[in-house]
């Protein structure tokens, strides 16, 4: 088991754009590991790999609670989408925030295992949400560029802010 850092808004390697995986070795299925891992140890229900500052387009994510829905999306594809859906996300990246945004409602996909063999799915609900944020990821692009720039300013002042604070803290304990 190895935990990665997860890299946090407004590090600019959030904003590099995944490249295709082309080998499904044993690399990759470390790399799932070890996201399914960091993922778990944050609590949170998905994950890409850029988030951990590998530039592949890995996505893994679980909406259970007891580990039993991993899902892991290799090269996902998004073929079909309908109706509309707001829901609050929150992000491992931007800790503390949450802000709502405007997803679609269904979607239809087309991905890889973490041995090569391709697949479709339909997703819907939380699940088509979580699917398209984490495919966001990949693009470079974040739930907080869906926010005015105003709203995200102030956000990335809020986060440098605490993340001031959180060095204190530390400086101050040792
Ligand atoms: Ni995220």
């Amino acid at each position: 088991m190895a935990l990665r850092t997860i890299l946090e808004f407004p590090d600019p390697r959030l904003r590099i754009r995944a490249q295709p995986v082309e080998r499904f070795d044993r690399e990759l299925g470390e790399l799932v590991e070890d996201m399914f891992d960091t993922m778990y140890a944050a609590r949170g229900i998905g994950l890409a790999a850029t988030q951990i500052d590998v530039h592949r387009r890995v996505i893994v994510a679980d909406l259970s609670e007891d580990g039993s829905g991993r899902l892991v999306l290799v090269n996902p594809v998004i073929l079909a989408r309908e109706g509309r859906q707001r829901c609050e996300e929150g992000c491992l990246s931007v800790p503390e925030i949450r802000a709502e945004v405007e997803r679609a409602e269904r979607i239809r996909l087309r991905a890889q295992d973490a041995e090569g063999e391709t697949f479709e799915m339909e997703a819907e609900g939380l699940l088509a949400v979580c699917i398209q944020h984490e495919m966001d990821h990949l693009e470079g692009r974040l739930f907080v560029d869906y926010l005015s720039p105003l709203k995200r300013e102030m956000l990335r002042k809020r986060l440098a802010k605490q993340r001031r604070l959180e060095e204190r803290d530390a400086a101050q304990t040792r």
